[in-house]
């Protein structure tokens, strides 16, 4: 059984960025697609389907499920899975892994195996097995441009201290940050929790070393991923999404609230020394 069946069977499709109107959990991250095609309305296409219909009625109720549909014969078995990132809620859970499902039939038309990574959530299906089976390899790496280099120093060390925090936090989702930089590491939910912690001490070492002071930096392995961005570096890369951002946009529209309120109180408080002016003007008038 191979264990790394994505780089050895797969074509790997990159699109470049979606528009920014999708939604950044939707956005397109990878895909690919076995080159081994099933024929149409065979026994394998409608265990497929039945398949991909599990995968998204499961993502309403939980972030993680795998699937296996037997068919008649052993040639018709499909196996798939889904994983949603941790932090998201179900309906945006479901939303995601219908999605997906939607881009694996549209990237890999008949393809007996297909895996597809959104920002939000990854899909993939196969009719050879890989449930519970560690990948390591590198499915994707993107780095982003060097940071300025009087940040350098400090940017590298936050990030370092963010990826340390990620890889002592357990778990199958963690976040870190430190200042500026933030990150998070998803794996899988078929890995136990110390296979997950051994394919993102791979992640986070590539991340390090191959990423080097990029202002970002993106590695997703066959069971895993980690990734991490320095907010105000200028990378420009709108699609890096984290978490965190929930934060900021929340305390964001507080202080609109709050210049809003000071605007009004500051409104009123002319209009009263407005009037104090008028009473003095009228009483001098009046005298
Ligand atoms: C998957 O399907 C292809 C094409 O039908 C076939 O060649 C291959 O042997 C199958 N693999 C498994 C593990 O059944
Ligand atoms: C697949 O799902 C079954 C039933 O939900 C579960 O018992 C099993 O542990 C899962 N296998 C893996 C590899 O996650």
């Amino acid at each position: 059984m191979p264990t790394s069946l994505l780089p050895l069977s797969f074509f790997l499709i990159f699109l470049p960025f979606q528009t920014a109107l999708s939604s950044s959990t939707d956005a397109f991250v990878f895909g690919g697609c076995t080159q081994q095609k099933y024929t149409p309305d065979s026994p394998y296409q409608s265990n497929l389907n039945s398949l991909l219909t599990s995968l998204v009625n499961s993502a309403t109720y939980s972030s993680y499920n795998n699937f296996t549909i037997m068919g008649s014969s052993p040639q018709d078995v499909v196996y798939g899975l889904y994983q949603c990132r941790g932090d998201l809620s179900m309906p945006d859970c479901a939303t995601c892994v219908a999605r997906a499902v939607t881009q694996t039939g549209s990237l890999c038309p008949s393809a007996c195996g297909a895996a597809v990574q959104l920002q939000g959530c990854y899909v993939k299906y196969d009719n050879a097995t890989f449930l519970g089976v560690e990948d390591k390899s590198v499915v994707m790496k993107k780095c982003g441009p060097s940071v300025e280099y009087d940040k350098e120093s400090e940017i590298v060390g936050r990030r370092d201290a963010m990826m340390a925090g990620l890889m002592g936090g357990g778990g199958l989702f963690r976040v870190g940050g430190s200042g500026e930089v933030q990150g998070l590491a998803q794996c899988v939910g078929d890995l136990s929790l110390g296979e997950c912690q051994d394919c993102l001490s791979v992640a986070i070492q590539r991340l390090k070393s191959e990423c080097g002071a990029g202002a970002y930096g993106d590695m997703y392995l066959g069971k895993c991923y980690a990734r991490f961005s320095s907010s105000g570096s200028g990378s420009g890369d709108n699609n890096h999404y984290y978490p965190k951002s929930h934060n900021d946009k929340s305390s964001n529209d507080g202080e609109k609230t709050f210049a809003i309120i000071i605007g009004l109180l500051a409104g009123i408080a002319l209009l009263i020394i407005f009037l104090a002016f008028l009473r003095k003007v009228v009483d001098r008038n009046g005298k």
